[in-house]
């Protein structure tokens, strides 16, 4: 079936000139940038993937939200604007904004994980897992066993393993356990939904044990499309009805809102329970900011109030997702690899089947995305061994669930010609992958190392 795409549900009012660097200057930038995709300068890049995190682009009412904003350091319009929002969308009474969800996480995590030795989650995102192990404890990842084959199909790759779950809970002792996360989208499993059914059955297992149940909330609208989609008690239900369902009964959750708020900066944590709370906006005053603005400057907020509602629109969200679906469409016609089906913010192509050769502590998903560089510009990143890095306590390796090459898509950015480019330049990597080499690292800190390590091509 020919990939169908589906049309924008927006015209464009602004644009941001775009250049082409030849490939033989594309060669010499990569090199100058220890072939680290983070150490290139967005000028020298014409097709932007690294991340579809704050790289949104805004509606007409979010830029008029930019010029109402109120710049008060305590009680600004804008924040009880977002706090309304925040509290019909998510259904909890205790919302704090902070400036992105790492810091949900650093304000969150170690009072969750006091005293506590283990975090477990369908999947930590790579912050997620730093701030666990910064608090000292360990982060376990516990997805379906069905996400860890890119080709077969499965609805809901993104979901926990209940039943390893609880033989976890039997083995590590409820009490040694701080909170089980539920991350949804599942972002390093490919962008995947979890469905509404393993949110309940796992916060169900959660509250036996007594642990906390927390969400990890920064794809919850993509999230809630899928569910619509392919879960049967909601296709009939509201975005919005499907969302309340997602966080219903959670005990708190942390949300970047630089991906479905469609914003450039922003996070929250929402929470049920007062005394957490206290404890929340304590932390929040040191590290992020007054309550009321949390490390966020008015216009920020307001823009972030407004997208929180235009990120459930089922409109756009069908436009969204079908740009994924769209550029999946044409490299499985081309026979290119993915984890399949596509999720919901992101390509991620499975670069451990395409360049079979280059083993996981080479590093193919980063050689894949060089390679993507010097075809056509196109900046991707690795979500495999290169990420993950080193054991913490033996300083080896580790080696990938995925070596995945991830495509991720801006919101309302780029256009069905630019996923084109995007497919052609796989098209191209396929047909010399063979010669295509690994790479070792030279230089690395000891966590979140993927962001500045210095690597060299093996030669
Ligand atoms: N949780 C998930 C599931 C994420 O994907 C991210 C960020 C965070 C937490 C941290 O949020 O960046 O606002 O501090 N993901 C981005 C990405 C960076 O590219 O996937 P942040």
């Amino acid at each position: 079936m020919k990939p169908i795409y589906f049309p924008e549900p927006f015209r464009i009012k602004s644009v941001e000139p775009l250049k082409m660097l030849t490939r033989q200057e594309r060669e010499k930038k990569i090199a100058e940038a220890n072939y680290n995709v983070f150490y290139l300068a967005s000028r020298d890049v014409y097709i932007d993937l690294l991340t579809d995190s704050g790289t949104n682009a805004m509606s007409t009412n979010q830029w008029a939200g930019v010029m109402v904003g109120d710049e008060s350091y305590a009680g600004a319009e804008c924040y009880y604007h977002v706090q309304e929002n925040a509290q019909k969308i998510f259904g909890m009474p205790y919302i704090q904004l902070v400036h992105q969800g790492r810091a949900a996480e650093k304000v969150l995590l170690p009072i969750l994980l006091q005293g506590k030795k283990y975090a477990i989650a369908n999947m930590h995102f790579d912050t997620t897992r730093a701030h666990v192990e910064l608090s000292g404890a360990r982060a376990i990842d516990c997805v379906v066993p069905e996400a860890l084959d890119t080709t077969k199909y499965y609805d809901f790759k993104g979901n926990m393993d209940c039943d390893r779950l609880e033989q976890y809970i039997k083995e590590l002792g409820a009490d040694n356990i701080g909170v089980i996360i539920m991350t949804i989208t599942n972002n390093s499993a490919g962008g995947q939904p979890v469905s509404i059914e393993n949110i309940r059955k796992t916060r169900a297992i959660a509250k036996k044990h007594g642990i906390k149940f927390m969400i990890d909330a920064a794809r919850y609208a993509e999230n809630a499309y899928f569910v619509k989609q392919r879960e049967k008690e909601f296709q009939n239900k509201t975005i919005q009805e499907i969302i309340a369902a997602e966080f219903e009964g959670a005990d708190c959750f942390t949300m970047s809102a630089k991906k479905d708020a469609i914003v450039n900066m922003g996070g929250l944590i929402g929470c049920r329970d007062k005394a957490l709370f206290e404890l929340i906006k304590q932390r929040c005053i040191s590290f992020e900011g007054f309550i009321t603005y949390g490390g966020m400057s008015g216009r920020d907020i307001e823009a972030l109030a407004v997208g929180l509602e235009e990120g459930t629109s089922e409109d756009y969200l069908k436009y969204r997702i079908g740009q994924m679906q769209y550029l999946a469409g044409r490299l499985e016609e081309a026979g290119i690899p993915f984890q399949s089906p596509v999720g919901g913010h992101a390509v991620f192509v499975d670069a451990k089947k395409l360049l079979p050769h280059i083993p996981y502590y080479e590093f193919p998903a980063q050689a894949l995305c060089i390679e993507l560089y010097k075809e056509a510009g196109i900046r991707a990143c690795d979500i495999g061994s290169y990420m993950l890095g080193n054991d913490p306590d033996t300083g080896k390796q580790l080696e990938a669930d995925f070596e995945f090459s991830r495509l991720a898509i801006p919101r309302r950015v780029y256009t069905q010609s630019h996923l084109d480019v995007i497919a052609d330049a796989l098209i191209n990597i396929k047909e010399r992958a063979s010669t295509i080499k690994g790479y070792k690292i030279v230089e690395e800190p000891p966590i979140l190392r993927h962001f500045t390590a210095k690597l060299k091509p093996i030669s």
